[in-house]
């Protein structure tokens, strides 16, 4: 007995000092940019990577844990890193949006992001954010809550993470240099993936990626789009999902058999392995529903349970439509945040800033272009102009001529946005314009899509911040009758949302995080085209309502 002492010693001592001192850490990565030779997935090349992986690393950390990323670049392509949904306060340099946020990272260079997780929990990305890197250089951020605060759910036994994602035979930079100079739309993607498998897709090889199960046990699945352009559709053979998290926010639980994601969303569901011991197949389809050119191969795994004879038959799904916009309408209407005592939704009845921002397609003159033209996008007829030194430099350092803070609040020439009768006249305007908000103001962006050349769907978001996605609708926003329909208790408060074909979106914040903060269309294409803007957040005058000094180590342009 007296030899087993100093044992119960220490672990008496290591359960007192646990809470003391195990609180928060700081958790160190390193990622080391680097290509990765393909010879098997679909065709042989090489592509830009994280540490070789693809999906890349996942990053761990738990609410209120610092996370220092050294991300080293031994590529030949400019890099930086975004770490798509984390707030980010008062530590905009560590954003990661090229140009917006930092100049890149280039060949030989090393960046330390530096950033502390607050008031967050669940699962969200990282990924590439300069050109059309984010194709491979992405994976899952996964938030652990506060150590010793539950899941407001039952506890899964087990945990997996489904990263979504799209796949191109060529060179992706390839892929948007060729439409940058043609001015024509970009080469559609060849397959998407699940967890880095194209499964079935023509020309790639059939394996795909398996989900192993037990029979009675419940797993958590972590499931990503990180896709450039494809909103993607997830479903499971004769097995419900439950959803209870999305863009790392709780929700009211809900049962689906599908799950709608866009690009940059994520979401969180239970999965219950209680269906007869077998194989069953998990599908990922895309979502459009306008007449446009996208990749509508699926992409499938498998759900193994253990115990399975090696003989026995994978059990299919049916899959939903590629146009199923009603399937979209469902699952969207069905995310209600948790707004528990634990876990308040806070959205704000009182409007400092009431913005209409008004999504357009448009078509621009270009000499060097296939056709003399170009395709471009723009918020309030603005094509936002990247600069060649970042915003937040030029905010922060107050440099002269990279922007002007006159963003339109609402759009220049008021039409029949979503009508058949469209304007005659294409053209847009270029700017490098900001809007500015003063601290701790309401925000209410109205998000209003039009049909102007082609309406579709477009998944939007806003960097450094959650939103409350507070009402949508089909049609033009009204602004006296729609507000009266707001849901102000309860709405779902994510990262990115997506825009209906023809439709609007208004979601509501409060700019309590100082900084520059990019807006954009999470369809890569259209970011390509101009469909982005950003907000200068001003510093408070308390504390800590300022942005922190840059980095030491931050990129030069
Ligand atoms: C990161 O790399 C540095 C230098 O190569 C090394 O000293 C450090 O241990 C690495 N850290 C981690 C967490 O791998
Ligand atoms: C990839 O292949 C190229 C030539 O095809 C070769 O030069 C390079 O060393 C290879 N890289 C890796 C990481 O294997
Ligand atoms: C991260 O930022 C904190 C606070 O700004 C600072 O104290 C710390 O030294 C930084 N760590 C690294 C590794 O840069
Ligand atoms: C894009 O597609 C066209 C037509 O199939 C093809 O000729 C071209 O090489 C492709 N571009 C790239 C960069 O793969
Ligand atoms: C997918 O698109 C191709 C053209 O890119 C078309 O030939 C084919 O019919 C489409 N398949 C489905 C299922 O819509
Ligand atoms: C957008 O701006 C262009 C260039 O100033 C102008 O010709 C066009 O009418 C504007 N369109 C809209 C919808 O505001
Ligand atoms: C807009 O910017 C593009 C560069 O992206 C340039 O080619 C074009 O000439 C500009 N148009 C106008 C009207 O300034
Ligand atoms: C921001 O404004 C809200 C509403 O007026 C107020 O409750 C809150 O204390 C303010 N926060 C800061 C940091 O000033
Ligand atoms: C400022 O922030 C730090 C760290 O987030 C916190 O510990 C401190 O209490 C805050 N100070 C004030 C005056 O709010």
């Amino acid at each position: 007995m007296n030899r087993m002492e100093p044992h119960f010693l220490a672990i008496f001592m290591i359960a007192l000092s646990f809470p003391l001192f195990v609180q928060s850490l700081v958790r160190h990565y390193n990622f080391s940019v680097v290509l990765k030779n393909e010879t098997k997935l679909c065709s042989t090349k090489s592509f830009v990577t994280v540490n070789g992986k693809f999906p890349g690393p996942t990053l761990y950390a738990r609410e209120d844990d610092t996370v220092i990323v050294r991300v080293t670049n031994h590529v030949k392509h400019e890099v930086t890193i975004h770490w798509h949904g984390i707030k980010q306060l008062r530590t905009c340099w560590s954003d990661g949006p090229a140009y917006v946020t930092q100049c890149p990272i280039k060949t030989g260079q090393s960046f330390v992001y530096n950033f502390t997780i607050t008031g967050q929990r669940g699962t969200l990305l990282w990924h590439a954010h300069i050109t059309w890197l984010r194709a491979t250089v992405h994976g899952a951020i996964v938030l652990l809550p506060k150590r010793g605060i539950p899941y407001p759910f039952p506890k899964p036994d087990k945990e997996k993470i489904i990263i979504l994602g799209e796949w191109w035979k060529s060179d992706v930079e390839a892929v948007v240099n060729q439409a940058t100079n043609s001015g024509l739309p970009p080469n559609i993607s060849d397959a998407h993936t699940i967890n880095g498998y194209p499964g079935p897709a023509p020309g790639c090889i059939s394996q795909g990626y398996t989900l192993h199960v037990e029979s009675g046990k419940t797993y958590l699945l972590r499931i990503i789009n990180a896709a450039l352009n494809d909103e993607l559709f997830f479903k499971i053979a004769d097995h419900k999902l439950t959803v209870v998290e999305a863009d790392a926010s709780y929700l009211k639980p809900f049962e689906t058999d599908t799950i709608f994601l866009s690009p940059g969303q994520t979401t969180n569901v239970l999965l219950t392995a209680n269906k007869l011991v077998g194989k069953y197949l998990i599908a990922t389809t895309p979502f459009m529903d306008a007449p446009i050119g996208f990749d509508n191969v699926s992409s499938t795994a498998t759900l193994h349970y253990k115990g399975t004879p090696s003989y026995t038959k994978t059990i299919l799904t049916s899959i939903p439509p590629l146009n199923a916009t009603p399937i979209t309408k469902t699952f969207t209407d069905s995310l209600r945040s948790i707004n528990s005592n634990t876990y308040p939704t806070k959205v704000s009845s009182t409007i400092d800033h009431s913005l209409l921002f008004a999504i357009t397609v448009g078509i621009n003159p270009c000499d060097t272009c296939t056709n003399g033209n170009k395709l471009v996008s723009a918020i309030n007829n603005i094509t936002f102009l990247m600069p060649t030194t970042s915003l937040l430099q030029a905010h922060y350092y107050n440099i002269k001529g990279i922007f002007t803070d006159d963003f339109p609040a609402n759009p220049p020439m008021v039409f029949d946005y979503t009508g058949t009768n469209q304007p005659d006249n294409l053209h847009t305007e270029n700017g490098t314009r900001v809007y500015r908000l003063n601290f701790n103001s309401s925000v209410q962006i109205v998000l209003q899509g039009t049909a102007m050349i082609a309406p579709e769907n477009h998944p939007f978001h806003l960097h450094g911040y959650n939103f409350f996605v507070v009402g949508q609708g089909l049609g033009n926003f009204d602004r006296e009758k729609d507000p009266l329909r707001f849901n102000l208790v309860d709405p779902v408060e994510r990262n990115t949302l997506s825009v209906p074909n023809n439709g609007w979106v208004a979601i509501r914040f409060r700019a309590d995080n100082p900084g520059v903060w990019f807006l954009h269309c999470h369809l890569e294409v259209h970011t390509t085209w101009g469909l982005k803007m950003a907000f200068i957040v001003d510093n408070g005058r308390g504390f800590n309502e300022s942005t922190l000094p840059p980095p030491k180590d931050l990129p030069k342009c």
